[in-house]
């Protein structure tokens, strides 16, 4: 890098929400393999570990030029001797030996496939792959037992596998909308999430639902449910009831949670703006019968009171390693707790308020950040 970009390094501040992480940046190759290394990590239940990894590639997504030496890193937070070596070897092999090897252990590839599965986490993975499952066929032959959540994730493993579009997206949300407003017209829906930071595909769809009046929320999320159930819509759903009892200063989140499987109808593309259960009808009957006319998305439905909805739409905007940041960034440094419902100042034992993002970022003392910018 030139001496310019050089100065830049030397600013490039320790948290991820104090810097701009947009999509786009110029070392993916190297960040794509410190992500391996990362979720490796975390597959081997070593969490440490695996953030450090996190933040040293959240470092590398916003730097504004393509590394060319390792005097390029030098004085980067959070990138130690490992992050270094990784780099040196992509700058000047093209690949990284270690990451190779990751990549093709048994251990990571079937970590990475049964952890790809709706319902399955790194611990029941891991316990999985010890008893010896290898593959997705050694799930179904087995008289494992499997939540119901996860019989879901493998009924429909393939549709789920395949990116969301942001059209696909924008369909789900002209469902989830008109489901909603059949109960409460001026409903308020946000999709939130990888599209509101401007990805254009996703591998679900979240949305957050709010309304001034706090009655008016009262049931809606189970209404909305029966209503495109009744319609064919649902393959799976499991609401997580909205918990009352957390503490102020908890970063847990109880916001009422719908995590679902949507069927997504293959005639939509041609019948945008028509009601969907008209253009069933007026399908010919070869068209019906075909067996796969409609494909599964996972949809997340959020249900926030008017007065936590910053924090919800914060919380619920990501990236995961932004929210992982924001939280310790507010902790370290102000010693406040946030969580989607609020943030708790622990030194004054007070909640702050806040009607909009920006009002969130401003009692962090933090530069407003665009979800945009989000991406770390
Ligand atoms: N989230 C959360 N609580 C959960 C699940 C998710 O607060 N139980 C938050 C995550 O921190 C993230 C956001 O909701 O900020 C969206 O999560 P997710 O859909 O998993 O990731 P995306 O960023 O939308 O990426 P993708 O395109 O893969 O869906
Ligand atoms: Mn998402
Ligand atoms: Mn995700
Ligand atoms: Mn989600």
């Amino acid at each position: 890098g030139s001496t310019e970009s050089f100065d830049n390094v030397t600013q490039i501040p320790s948290y991820a929400c104090q810097r701009r992480t947009s999509l786009l940046h110029q070392n993916k190759e190297i960040t794509d393999a410190l992500e391996i290394l990362a979720l490796s990590a975390s597959f081997q239940g070593s969490e440490a570990r695996s953030l450090a990894f996190a933040r040293s590639t959240s470092v590398l997504k916003c730097l504004p030029f393509k590394l060319q030496s390792l005097q390029d890193v030098k004085d980067l937070p959070w990138c130690g001797n490992h992050c270094k070596r990784v780099i040196q070897e992509i700058l000047e092999d093209g690949v990284c030996m270690e990451v190779e090897l990751v990549k093709d252990s048994e251990q990571y590839q079937s970590m990475k496939l049964l952890t790809s599965i709706f319902g399955v986490g790194v611990h029941t993975a891991k316990k999985w792959y010890q008893e010896g499952v290898r593959s997705l066929s050694d799930l179904n032959n087995n008289k494992r037992k499997l939540t119901a959540e996860q019989r879901a994730g493998l009924l429909h493993y393939k549709d789920l596998q395949q990116h969301v579009t942001r059209e696909e997206a924008e369909w789900v949300e002209h469902l989830v909308v008109r489901a909603l407003q059949s109960y409460v017209p001026d409903v308020q829906v946000t999709m939130t999430g990888g599209f509101r930071r401007g990805k254009e595909v996703g591998h679900d769809v979240d949305f957050l639902i709010t309304h001034p009046k706090e009655e008016a929320l009262n049931g809606l999320l189970k209404k909305a449910i029966s209503w495109l159930e009744s319609k064919g819509y649902l393959l799976y759903h499991h609401v997580k009831a909205r918990s009352q009892s957390f503490s102020k200063s908890s970063t847990m989140d109880g916001h009422e949670t719908c995590y679902s499987i949507v069927s997504l109808p293959n005639y939509y593309k041609h019948n945008w703006d028509c009601e969907a259960e008209e253009t069933l009808k007026n399908l010919d009957n070869s068209e019906k019968e075909t067996s796969h006319n409609w494909r599964a998305i996972r949809v997340d439905l959020v249900v926030a009171p008017y007065s936590e909805y910053s924090y919800a739409l914060l919380g619920w905007t990501g990236s995961k390693h932004f929210e992982r940041e924001l939280r310790r960034y507010s902790f370290e440094v102000k010693k406040m707790s946030l969580s989607s419902h609020g943030l708790f100042d622990n030194e004054k034992k007070c909640l702050l308020p806040a009607a909009s993002e920006e009002e969130v970022f401003a009692h962090l003392g933090l530069p407003f950040l665009l979800p945009f910018d989000r991406n770390a």
